[in-house]
């Protein structure tokens, strides 16, 4: 949580316009919130000495970067700092900053690395990917792990590493980052929230040991209507992304002051569990999300009811699908009403560009029955878009909550992974595979490592199809994978587990 100069600024920053934020971090309030990085985007880099070294720009900058760095500590902050994977920077390129050329820490990687952490105090870098990206053409996993080396090396342990590649970048980015950006650039627009909104969708299993999908710096309190800012807040709440505040913290709008300061969405985003809800229904552009809250599998959850459309909707919710039974009590995080649910659903109408999200609490937490393919973890996947033929999700309306996963299979690691199938008693289940037939596909099912081969057993043409093999469940958690060694698997929409 914090704030970041980019949204608002861009490359025109300098020195008191950067110490007035950091102030009204303090006096806005929002430091007694948990809002506590300075991040200072692009826009700061001056010239490269004779020996390579990095200097604050001078006009920007005439005190140095150190010199920010004290004050937003002096103030109990953190002070965060921008660079590239590759030698230019994004404002090079599109803000046309030509002091960004040559800025970025490739070939300078141990220096900058000892200067921006060691010299200056800096405890957070975004690391773009401009010129890693368009001049250079390297290999993102590679680069952001030897710079991740030059990092460590200079002594301090506790850097955070935010990976700025617009995409989701592959699993092993959780290696070197606590977060990562999973879209291109956010705007002050209504199409731009919507938009990242449903690209971070599918990608709650990453979301895990705190690490977190960066759906990016906030737009709150610049253009965007009441109800879209809660959208914006609640969503980013919900799906645990990064609060970063991009708007000019010495004027904000009373509104979007008060939204950001809602203690009760800001726990959601904040809690211990640090889960991202993941989308249990979808029907005609709304979207129902679920989370455990507090304590995992306990009686109490957070849910989001989320029309994304221009007009209003109804959306109604099983009980058994949130996994809740008996009375449900939901309490409502925008106005802090409870209410009581009087039906086997839950049922409430979404205005346009609106959401509902409530911390719910019921009498009984029930095992699920149905666990979609948009929640499980792929070992192999990136959304970087290079080769097309890669595991993904991908958008199907015929396939509940709108999603299925296409291109696994063909090695044993391109799988389908639910880490977390839970049981509460154990023993024998049916399990069915939601897919979609076409020709020479296979299917291998592993159940706590017990392998079926179920490929002789596919349908080749038709629509949805189901295939049913009996298992048998641990008592807790089980590991369930899909994946075919030899074959491309069919697109896989989800499974279903129910007692024998
Ligand atoms: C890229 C990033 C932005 C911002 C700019 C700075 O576009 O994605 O968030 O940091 O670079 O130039």
């Amino acid at each position: 949580m914090g704030w970041s100069s980019w949204n608002t600024y861009r490359v025109n920053i300098n020195d008191s316009l950067i110490r007035k934020q950091v102030d009204a971090m303090v006096s806005s309030g929002l430091k007694d919130y948990g809002y506590e990085y300075i991040n200072v985007d692009d826009g700061f880099f001056g010239f490269r000495d004779s020996v390579g070294k990095m200097h604050a720009h001078p006009l920007r900058f005439p005190r140095g970067m150190k010199s920010i760095a004290d004050h937003i500590h002096s103030l109990g902050l953190k002070a965060g700092l921008y660079s590239d994977a590759g030698s230019v920077t994004c404002g090079s390129i599109w803000d046309k900053d030509p002091e960004g050329i040559g800025a970025g820490l490739y070939g300078h990687e141990f220096q900058d690395a000892e200067l921006y952490f060691s010299d200056w105090g800096f405890d957070f870098i975004k690391i773009d990917y401009c010129g890693a990206g368009q001049e250079l053409d390297l290999d993102e996993k590679e680069r952001y792990s030897f710079i991740k080396s030059a990092i460590d090396s200079c002594g301090r342990d506790d850097i955070d590493i935010n990976i700025c590649r617009w995409a989701f970048p592959g699993t092993w980015a959780s290696d070197i980052a606590s977060s990562w950006r999973i879209s291109g650039d956010i705007t002050d627009s209504w199409p731009s929230i919507r938009k990242i909104i449903e690209k971070n969708l599918p990608l709650s299993a990453y979301c895990r040991d705190s690490h977190f999908n960066d759906m990016d710096m906030l737009e709150i309190g610049r253009s965007l209507s009441e109800s879209e800012e809660r959208v914006h807040f609640g969503l980013w709440c919900i799906m645990s992304s990064p609060l970063l505040i991009g708007c000019d913290l010495t004027s904000i709008p009373v509104k979007s002051l008060e939204l950001l300061k809602n203690t009760e969405l800001i726990a959601i985003n904040q809690d211990s569990l640090a889960l991202q809800a993941y989308p249990v229904q979808k029907s005609d552009g709304a979207w129902v999300l679920v989370k455990d809250i507090i304590e995992k599998r306990s009686n109490k959850r957070a849910v989001a009811l989320y029309n994304s459309t221009d007009t209003l909707r109804r959306i109604a919710v099983a009980l058994k699908d949130l996994e809740l039974d008996g009375l449900v009590i939901i309490h409502d995080l925008f106005n802090h009403r409870d209410s009581v649910v009087d039906s086997d659903s839950l049922i409430r109408t979404v205005p346009p560009r609106d959401v509902l999200i409530y911390k719910v609490e019921a009498q009984r937490r029930v095992d699920p029955v149905i666990y979609e393919a948009e929640w499980a973890y792929l070992p192999m996947f990136n959304d970087l878009g290079k080769r097309r033929k890669e595991i993904r999700y991908a958008e199907n309306n015929e396939a509940s909550a709108g999603f299925v996963v296409a291109n696994g299979g063909g090695q044993f690691g391109n799988s389908i992974i639910w880490q977390d199938v839970f049981s509460s008693d154990g023993g024998d289940y049916d399990l069915s595979v939601f897919y979609f037939p076409v020709e020479n596909r296979g299917l291998e099912v592993i159940v706590n490592g017990i392998s079926i081969d179920l490929s002789r057993s596919l349908e080749t043409k038709g629509n949805e199809t189901i295939i049913t093999l009996p298992v048998k469940l641990n008592k807790g958690y089980n590991h369930v994978m899909l994946t075919c060694r030899t074959m491309w698997m069919p697109d896989i929409d989800k499974i279903q587990l129910v007692r024998r």
